[in-house]
């Protein structure tokens, strides 16, 4: 489980303390043996816990230096889509109008940067689900690993909605994370659980906002 101190995303670019932690998630996702992942969907147990910054932050890190690796980042919260104003971008077309109305995944592209595209979530309507479970959802996530490095998928929080457990066995892998001091241990539980029924693997977890109780200057020694 990665413990970390994060930062906020902002606009387009990431604090340098930020870009460090995220630069070495990044690392272990994509690069480690264990994982060596093309895509991962990060999502939390409830809302307000971080899931949108951390995509945001870990597909800004990776697109890191600018070319050296393709990045697509995803939002698929179709329920609260955030990422289109951290970016400062539009929220539409995006995916709803790509898989509702048939347009070319690349006519919704949105640079963010020389190495990072960002697809909104779009016009979407109300059947939710039947967008998550569509087939053309699926053959744009498979043409995105094709056009690019690595994918990174914002979705709904998993305890909320069913989202998160359609869209992860579709995107391959998952992070969850967790609010650090609030976010009960029985809901992440819960959110791996409901994750990983679908067939798809939690690969790690990230513990957002983590305070420190006692002066962090001590807290380095004990
Ligand atoms: N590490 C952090 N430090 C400070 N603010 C944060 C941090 N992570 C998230 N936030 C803020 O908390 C709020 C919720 O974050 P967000 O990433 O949208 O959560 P979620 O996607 O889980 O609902 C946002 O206002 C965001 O700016
Ligand atoms: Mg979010």
């Amino acid at each position: 489980m990665a413990d970390m101190e994060i930062q906020q995303a902002s606009r387009a670019s990431l604090k340098p303390k930020a870009a460090e932690v995220f630069r070495g998630l990044w690392a272990s996702l994509f690069y480690s043996q264990a994982n060596g992942l093309k895509s991962v969907l990060v999502c939390s147990a409830d809302r307000q816990e971080g899931a949108s910054t951390t995509a945001c932050s870990l597909a800004l890190a990776g697109s890191e230096p600018a070319g050296a690796q393709r990045v697509a980042l995803v939002d698929l919260n179709l329920r609260t889509p955030a990422l289109d104003q951290m970016l400062g971008l539009k929220n539409a077309p995006g995916v709803g109008e790509i898989v509702l109305e048939g347009l070319p995944a690349d006519q919704a592209a949105q640079p963010v940067g020389p190495g990072l595209d960002f697809y909104a979530v779009g016009k979407v309507g109300s059947n939710l689900l039947e967008i998550l479970r569509s087939d053309v959802l699926g053959q744009f996530l498979r043409a995105l690993e094709a056009k690019y490095d690595h994918v990174v998928v914002d979705a709904a929080p998993a305890n909320q909605y069913p989202d998160a457990q359609i869209l992860a066995p579709r995107v391959g892998s998952a992070l969850l994370v967790a609010y650090a001091s609030q976010t009960p241990r029985e809901a992440v539980a819960l959110a791996k659980k409901r994750i990983e029924s679908g067939g798809a693997k939690v690969v790690g977890a990230v513990l957002n906002q983590r305070t420190y109780p006692i002066p962090k200057f001590l807290y380095r020694r004990v």
